[in-house]
């Protein structure tokens, strides 16, 4: 049966830090209206899809997305009115072709995805299915292995800490609901440690602790610790991934970690601190390691690094096919990370995700560090069956809602939930 969108429309909401975000309904005319909200980053990769922001200084500073908005109202209404919902790769197709452009700037991606997340959604419904059953098929039952990122850094925090994401990954966990627990009391432990050492408990934007460490090993150790306070075991329980986001501590081809790791690093440099660390810490895997333009870095490390550990492309790939392509041809990793709005339409993401399957690589589906109460990420998550999400940290609820509603799922799916380590 044919389910046709009858209406499209958008408003401006905020995002987790406070700022304009696009938040798009669609109304089906058997009577279904469904929302979503897109995201925003704050470390982007260079080539990622055009958020279109207003620069109109006197609102938002210049933040506002009215434009966006009314794209979403006029343009992009006006052009997928009429059609059927469940066409979602006809539909993204189309607002492709309506924006013209390849960096999405005209319309912006910003509005985009907003309206492609919002018409999956609305045809989930209209199907009376849920949304990681609609998009990833009856057999899509795998609940993702989360990298709860507990310290924030970079420019995430004003902790001082370069590295911009230290993470635990619950690997030893049966399930779930139980890597979750695992996760909460790690974080528990890591707010109790900073507590006895006077230091700071206030979160970043992602709602890892944001304190003023020596420097980004004293944070890897520091989180060892308080997975053994917890009663966790460290490596065989909990390990622990990292994000050091290099492109923002790079400085003229240089990279400039903290004081700690010494003065300016060349790749070979950072690459054998991650060996270093690899062997103190039980670290099973690390994003960004280089910064985005260091491909034959990325290569090196991946040669040198990548039979121990997961590296994970992030702002070098941007969720865009064009440059996974690369990736793969020139070994710079054997992982990406997926992001919805690097790129501005599910059907693009899938796609980036299709070919990450097709040459071996896994890939970890991620929110950003303006987030809002959407919780799409999870039930999107599950249906590409990835088993990774990065969903942030173990409070802030834009967070927070990414987790429960995974918990929700996993209820739904009862003894046919799987659950095990990606990272094997
Ligand atoms: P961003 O950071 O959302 O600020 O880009 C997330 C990441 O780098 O993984
Ligand atoms: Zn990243």
């Amino acid at each position: 049966m044919d389910r046709r969108i009858t209406a499209v429309s958008a408003i401006e909401t905020l995002d987790s830090r406070g700022n304009p975000t696009v938040r798009v309904s669609v109304r089906l005319d058997c009577g279904v209206v469904s929302s979503a909200s897109v995201p925003s980053g704050a470390s982007t990769g260079a080539h990622e899809a055009v958020e279109l922001r207003d620069g109109d200084a006197r609102r938002y500073g210049g933040k506002g997305v009215r434009k966006a908005v009314d794209n979403v109202n006029t343009v992009i209404a006006r052009a997928i009115v009429g059609h059927d919902v469940e066409r979602q790769v006809e539909l993204d197709r189309l607002l492709v072709e309506l924006d013209g452009t390849p960096d999405k700037s005209r319309l912006g991606a910003n509005a985009m995805l907003g309206v492609s997340m919002a018409v999956a959604r609305a045809a989930a419904e209209a199907a009376g299915m849920p949304l990681y059953w609609y998009l990833g098929g009856a057999t899509a039952r795998r609940l993702p292995m989360p990298m709860m990122n507990v310290l924030n850094g970079g420019k995430h925090a004003d902790s001082g800490l370069a590295f911009q994401e230290f993470m635990i990954v619950p690997v030893g966990a049966p399930r779930f609901s139980e890597a979750l627990r695992y996760g909460v009391e790690t974080f528990r432990a890591i707010g109790a440690a900073l507590r006895a050492r006077g230091e700071s408990i206030a979160v970043g934007d992602e709602g890892g602790f944001a304190p003023h460490l020596p420097g980004n090993e004293a944070a890897c150790a520091l989180i060892v610790e308080a997975i053994e306070a917890a009663g966790f075991v460290p490596g065989r329980d909990i390990a622990l991934a990292l994000d050091p986001a290099a492109t923002s501590f790079q400085d003229e081809g240089a990279y400039l970690p903290d004081r700690a790791e010494g003065p300016r690093k060349n790749s070979d440099e950072m690459i054998e601190i991650y060996r270093d660390w690899i062997m103190k810490y039980p670290i099973v895997s690390i994003e960004d390691g280089l910064a985005e333009d260091d491909w034959t870095g990325f290569s090196r490390m991946t040669s040198l690094l990548g039979d121990r550990i997961q590296i994970v492309g992030d702002d070098i790939y941007v969720t865009n096919t064009e440059f996974i392509r690369r990736g793969i041809v020139e070994r710079c990793s054997n992982a990406a990370l997926i992001k919805l709005n690097q790129i501005g339409t599910v059907t693009e993401t899938i796609e980036a995700i299709d070919m990450c399957r097709r040459a071996g690589w896994r890939y970890v589906t991620s929110h950003r560090s303006g987030e809002t109460e959407d919780t799409f990420l999870a039930d999107f998550t599950v249906a590409m069956g990835g088993g990774q999400i990065k969903a942030g940290s173990l409070c802030r609820g834009e967070r927070i809602a990414k987790y429960n509603r995974l918990l929700e799922i996993e209820r739904e799916l009862g003894a046919e939930a799987l659950f095990d380590n990606p990272l094997d």
